[in-house]
């Protein structure tokens, strides 16, 4: 399969619209990016790839899920370097994919949810995080309100 890869300014949306179209998979961004604090319209973009059975992944980083929520935006993957904001004290490497559930992943490949599409990837990769890992972004989240609130 061969798979292209179009950079675009998601900051724009006419050349996102001329970017995009019937071959569009996915749609992905970043907002605010790092470092430049750039903000992308996600509704909108939302709206122009689902015209097109596209799918959206924001990467949320930089925002936290405390400050921003792109699926309630339409996203349909979110991730978080939980490097970050999540796990909080810079003793730990890890991300995480957050998914709506109810969305079908391209028909013709697949007949599965996407979450578990993800899952399935993420446990044939073996790419899933150490359990010790696990406990530190779980450690990390208790207080990521908190320390956001302060920031
Ligand atoms: C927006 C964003 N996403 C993802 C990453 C990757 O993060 P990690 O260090 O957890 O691999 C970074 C790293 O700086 C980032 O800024």
């Amino acid at each position: 399969m061969l798979i292209m890869c179009r950079r675009v300014d998601t900051t724009s949306l006419d050349e996102i619209a001329s970017a995009i179209g019937p071959w569009t998979k996915l749609v992905w961004l970043e907002s605010p990016t790092n470092p430049r604090q750039m903000v992308s319209n996600i509704r909108e973009i939302v709206k122009m790839a689902h015209a097109h059975d596209a799918l959206v992944l924001v990467d949320n980083s930089i925002m936290s899920p405390v400050v921003s929520q792109p699926l309630e935006l339409g996203a349909d993957i979110v991730m978080h370097s939980a490097t970050k904001f999540i796990a909080g004290h810079s003793d730990v490497m890890a991300g995480v994919l957050v998914v709506r559930g109810d969305r079908l992943c391209m028909d013709f490949l697949y007949s599965e949810l996407l979450a578990k599409e993800l899952y399935f990837l993420q446990n044939a990769e073996g790419f899933g995080l150490a359990p010790f890992d696990c406990w530190l972004c779980l450690r990390g989240i208790k207080t990521m309100a908190s320390r956001i609130e302060k920031q």
